[in-house]
């Protein structure tokens, strides 16, 4: 009796034992494919929101190859993410930053900023957020026409008092009951601007020298032939997702 027991207890721990391994098996399997196509599309987002913020005709270089690894309390990354420079005839033509807002309404908010080499705002674009649909996600393009006003500003216009929303006195409009997303992302794009003017000797060197650091991650650079900078970082893209003067792409949602 005893032993037929124990046939049927092994039986039954053998059965569960298999089912849990199937279990664990198909969420690892669903995981992992869930966060390659969240990969995919936070890549897809970050290779438009590029294209959108420097038109065609702009630079001549691969973006994706001249990166470097940026790291500063002033862009709001924990980790060193990839800032771009777009180089046109030789001469760096402006500087595509990634800059995070870390005081959203529903937590960071995920930012590309594009700088001209004179300091004014090419454009700006939100590749990642969890704002609350029909108030906070009005900061992508795809909703409202708001992310477009920080075109052509710079440090010095508005004066730093102008960098906020309206309700602080500022020049920036925020949402009909969301003023939270806004004023998260006229802080990041003037943090970002304040960044750029201080390291912008190394962003735009032109000689062929090693310069050392930027920030706290940029490693050494060599620009023996028009001012490239070598990736380090590892873009988030390939080189093949973004040629060259690629056509501007038709604005659609930010979010990935
Ligand atoms: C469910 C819910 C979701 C909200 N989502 C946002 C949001 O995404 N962005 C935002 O700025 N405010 C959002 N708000 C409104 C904020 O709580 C706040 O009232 C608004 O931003 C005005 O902020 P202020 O009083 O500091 O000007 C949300 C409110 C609620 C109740």
């Amino acid at each position: 009796m005893l032993p037929e027991i124990s046939r049927s207890m092994l039986k039954n721990a053998a059965v569960l034992g298999l089912f849990a391994i199937v279990t664990v098996g198909a969420v690892t399997l669903l995981q992992q494919g869930t966060a390659e196509r969240i990969q995919a599309a936070e890549r897809a987002a970050q290779v438009r929101a590029l294209g959108e913020i420097l038109p065609a005709g702009s630079y001549d270089n691969h973006l994706l190859d001249d990166s470097m690894p940026m790291q500063d309390r002033l862009l709001g990354n924990k980790s060193p993410l990839p800032a771009y420079v777009a180089i046109k005839d030789g001469r760096p033509s402006a500087v595509i930053l990634q800059a995070i807002a870390p005081d959203g309404y529903s937590g960071a908010i995920h930012l590309l900023v594009g700088i001209h080499a004179d300091g004014r705002v090419a454009g700006v674009r939100v590749i990642g957020h969890r704002e609350t649909p029909g108030l906070g996600d009005k900061i992508e393009l795809a909703k409202s026409p708001w992310i477009r006003s920080f075109e052509g500003k710079s440090l010095s216009s508005p004066e730093a008092e102008g960098w906020a929303v309206k309700k602080d006195r500022g020049e920036f409009d925020q949402f009909a009951g969301a003023t939270i997303t806004p004023r998260a992302v006229v802080g990041a794009v003037h943090r970002a601007l304040q960044y750029f003017d201080a390291h912008k000797a190394e962003l735009l060197a032109t000689s062929g020298e090693t310069t050392g650091a930027v920030g706290d991650a940029l490693e050494s650079r060599t620009e023996p032939a028009g001012a490239t900078v070598h990736s380090r970082a590892g873009s988030a893209a390939t080189r093949d997702e973004l040629q060259t003067n690629e056509p501007e792409a038709e604005p659609q949602g930010d979010q990935p």
